[in-house]
């Protein structure tokens, strides 16, 4: 069997460094492995509609944002297939047939769903494309026969969501869709990166994001105003790596190879914490160090961003062919869909034979 991936992000905002460790930089080391037959990238312009459905300048302006972001992170469109959502309608028509498949009690049961009308404040009135929203993502994932869907743990709810509707539809309709495999960042810090100020996590409306595309300057004023240890008052406390933004941070970026750079008297994170907690470190070094690891981290990505900026053309060529490329897979499935469900009248005059067995 062919190994595919694919995953996507909604496009309502410019991509962070949560996105970075949580999911982007690992899609790269997984482009580049080479053991991946298709890689498919999505903008989820049409799931980002669910919710912003008043807002459609808000999605369409964060298109170009978005991929800008993936081809400077390093997604190469020679070895996937970036694409935008809604230019696949072959997608829309698996959702309506997997709906079928889908209870009501089953969707309100789902925890991100749940957590996200609540943050919405939708309660009293969920609009019906934003509840449904994980059928349309079993159908994204399908389309393409993902094996593999790398994303953040507040997708998994999605993914399990995906493997029921594949196990019914393959147990009503006969074998024909993929089981696909959740693929988490194995770094637990990576896992949720929290914001700035120590918040549960990175969001525009809360303003606590270091995004992919700040400057040097923006990336150092962030990290020097990062929520630490309130405890760790005089330099010589003792200090707290829980719940330390900065440690945390260093948890998810840093490497053996920055101590030896940036900061020799430590040989590892292990012993900077370790000092850190008897007490006699101050806040600010460690800082220091974070906004050097941050900038090794991501100047090569705003590097490729300013080289990929002078050439808007490219992107849009790149968007186009990547949608036709992802639409021709996603009409193939559609077409094994409907002949599972015996939709595919005009594939052949079968309706005719059966008409006269049935009637002679
Ligand atoms: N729900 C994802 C997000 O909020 C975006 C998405 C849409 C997605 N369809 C997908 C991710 C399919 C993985 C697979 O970022």
């Amino acid at each position: 069997m062919e190994k595919i991936i694919l995953t996507g992000d909604r496009p309502t905002g410019r991509l962070h460094v949560g996105h970075y460790v949580g999911s982007l930089k690992r899609r790269v080391e997984l482009q580049n492995s080479g053991e991946y037959d298709k890689i498919y990238i999505m903008i989820a312009d049409a799931q980002a509609l669910t919710d912003n459905a008043d807002n459609p300048e808000k999605v369409r302006q964060n298109i170009m944002e978005v991929a800008l972001d993936y081809l400077s992170v390093g997604l190469d469109p020679a070895k996937s297939t970036l694409f935008i959502q809604s230019m696949v309608p072959e997608l829309t028509e698996l959702t309506f047939y997997y709906s079928n498949l889908v209870t009501v009690s089953r969707l309100q049961r789902n925890p991100t769903v749940k957590a996200e009308i609540q943050m919405r404040n939708f309660e009293a009135s969920i609009p019906v494309g934003f509840f449904t929203y994980p059928i349309s993502q079993a159908a994204d994932i399908t389309a393409f026969k993902a094996t593999t869907v790398p994303v953040g743990e507040d997708q998994m709810p999605m993914l399990e969501q995906c493997k029921e509707i594949v196990h019914k539809f393959n147990s009503v309709y006969g074998e024909t869709l993929v089981d696909p495999k959740i693929l988490l960042p194995d770094n637990e810090a990576c896992l949720r990166l929290p914001g700035i100020d120590g918040k549960a996590k990175m969001s525009k409306s809360l303003g606590n994001c270091i995004y992919l595309s700040d400057t040097e300057q923006d990336v150092r004023k962030k990290v020097m105003s990062m929520f630490t240890d309130p405890l760790h008052l005089k330099v010589e406390d003792p200090g707290h790596i829980e719940g330390n933004t900065v440690f945390t941070y260093l948890d998810a970026f840093s490497n053996q190879g920055h101590f030896e750079e940036f900061w020799p008297e430590y040989s590892c994170l292990d012993e900077l914490k370790d000092h850190y907690k008897r007490g006699g470190l101050g806040d600010v070094k460690v800082k220091k160090f974070l906004n050097k690891v941050l900038q090794a981290e991501l100047a090569p990505i705003r590097e490729r961003r300013k080289m990929w900026e002078k050439d808007l053309h490219a992107v849009y060529e790149i968007l186009k062919k990547g949608s036709e490329t992802a639409q021709q897979a996603a009409a193939q499935t559609l077409k094994e869909v409907k002949a599972a469900m015996k939709i595919n009248y005009f594939d052949n005059e079968d309706m005719i034979r059966e008409y006269l067995e049935k009637n002679s």
